[in-house]
């Protein structure tokens, strides 16, 4: 099962004179045979190419993990922030039922799962509302080992862990996922011998959904990670391929990179399903985190937009068709749902309304999806649509490597790093000042100086 792009509408003879023409595309083919032979050279630096292969050993250790936790927890929590968190939300999401933590448990393949993502104190303390400790699992995810985000949910964690069952019971329920050596997790982790799992060198955040970061949380949740790696796998193949109109991710790198010359500032990803609506935040931050650069006076990037289909046909399709040619739009549609939902007689007395009974919302729903993309042509708009024949472990294996070597494609088109996110640690660092971390107290002086004007 393999997923295809369609790119038709991306080109000036569908969309018009707002598309990229076959000579612009052409001309940079030069410059994409390059990326490939770049990232074929930096492939000992940018290890998260590998996860699908040299993983063995570790998969094997991960089932061992999740089918433990599997047998004893209601409940597994994921502490982590952006890519420590994005992906497992995406795959759970894409690959589960869709309303699995309201499943009573006879019907559900493994624990509950929460994923935290963030510090607002309302959630915090809503988790306690809706977990027991008792019968859940932790995981706390973070590479470099020092997010504030994820060391305060810890904090928390910790203390009601041990005041409730001592810190001798921590390694019961608290499980790490860090760099080998670099932070403080990994101190904390040894201290209290918790079961760890790292992250390799040379994969970032957002990067790391194929190693024990997205792997761990999927497989306590029953999902088949060897399908999903098998997946990765052969988009990683298909993405080496030298013949560039066969290569997806070099395509969708082109076309994304010279529309950006073209004025196309934002890139919407509209998926037709629910199950894919958190693989478009997770797109969104791989997309805006890697290739939001500044380098020799210049500034890159395209900002992501989120979207989902249908919905979103009544919020923002106006935007898209009606308004600036600022923008590109990807279409996510799947072929065979995993359901076939019938929309039933009811009033075949007004027409107006039974045209739609006898039909299926897998129709409907293709419908709208197609009908849209062509809307968005007419209108002019830069389109393009991926198909997944179906949504499972090794479709979205498939989709996620794509989009992964399509940022770095996208990177090297652009000249830029895409794996630093030195604006992601400015903040961080400001925050550490704030909060009064030693070694800060000059940034603390920096944000002193800032000028305040304040309304009401
Ligand atoms: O992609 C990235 O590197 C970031 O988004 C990180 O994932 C995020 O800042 C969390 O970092 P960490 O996993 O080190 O806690």
């Amino acid at each position: 099962m393999r997923i295809s792009i369609d790119y038709t509408n991306m080109l000036a003879p569908a969309c018009g004179p707002h598309g990229v023409t076959e000579e612009e595309l052409r001309a940079e083919f030069g410059r994409g045979s390059e990326a490939i032979r770049t990232l074929r050279a930096k492939r000992d630096q940018i290890r998260w190419r590998d996860l699908p292969y040299n993983q063995d050993e570790i998969v094997e250790k991960i089932l061992a993990v999740a089918n433990d936790v599997r047998e004893r927890a209601e409940s597994f929590v994921v502490l982590g922030i952006g890519g420590s968190a994005l992906g497992p939300i995406a795959v759970q999401q894409a690959l589960n039922h869709p309303r699995w933590n309201e499943l009573p448990k006879a019907k559900r393949n493994g624990p509950r799962l929460y994923v935290e993502d963030n510090v607002d104190p309302e959630r915090m303390a809503a988790l306690f509302d809706v977990i027991d400790p008792e019968t859940t699992v932790f995981n706390v995810i973070t590479k470099s080992g020092s997010t504030s985000e994820t060391m305060a949910q810890l904090l928390t964690v910790m203390r009601t862990l041990i005041d409730l069952y001592g810190e001798e019971h921590l390694k019961d329920r608290l499980i790490a996922t860090t760099d080998r050596e670099k932070g403080n997790l990994i101190g904390i982790a040894k201290k209290y011998g918790l079961t760890t799992f790292y992250v390799p060198e040379g994969v970032g955040g957002r990067f790391s959904e194929m190693c024990p970061v997205g792997l761990l949380p999927a497989a306590v949740c029953g999902i088949d990670i060897k399908e999903m790696l098998k997946g990765a796998a052969r988009m990683d193949a298909l993405c080496d391929n030298d013949n560039i109109e066969e290569n997806p991710a070099l395509m969708y790198a082109l076309l994304e990179t010279i529309a950006m010359k073209k004025g196309a500032n934002v890139g919407v990803l509209m998926p037709y399903a629910d199950s894919l609506k958190y693989f478009a935040d997770w797109y969104a931050q791989l997309w805006a985190e890697s290739l939001g650069k500044k380098k020799d006076g210049l500034r890159f990037g395209q900002t992501p937009v989120k979207a989902l289909g249908v919905t979103d046909q009544h919020s923002q399709v106006q935007l898209y068709t009606d308004g600036p040619f600022d923008k590109t739009v990807t279409f996510l549609g799947v072929e065979k749902y995993r359901t076939e939902f019938m929309i039933p007689h009811a009033v075949d007395e007004n027409p107006n309304v039974a045209f739609l009974s006898g039909h299926t919302f897998n129709e409907l729903i293709s419908a709208e999806r197609k009908a849209t993309a062509h809307a968005v042509t007419v209108s002019g708009h830069m389109n393009k649509t991926i198909l997944l024949p179906e949504v499972n472990a090794n479709t979205i294996g498939q989709l996620m490597m794509l989009f992964e070597l399509a940022t770095a494609y996208a990177g090297e088109l652009l000249g830029i790093n895409a794996y630093d996110q030195p604006g992601v640690e400015e903040g961080k660092n400001m925050t550490y000042a704030l909060l009064g971390k030693k070694g800060y107290e000059a940034k603390l002086e920096e944000m002193k100086d800032s000028a305040e004007r304040k309304l009401v």
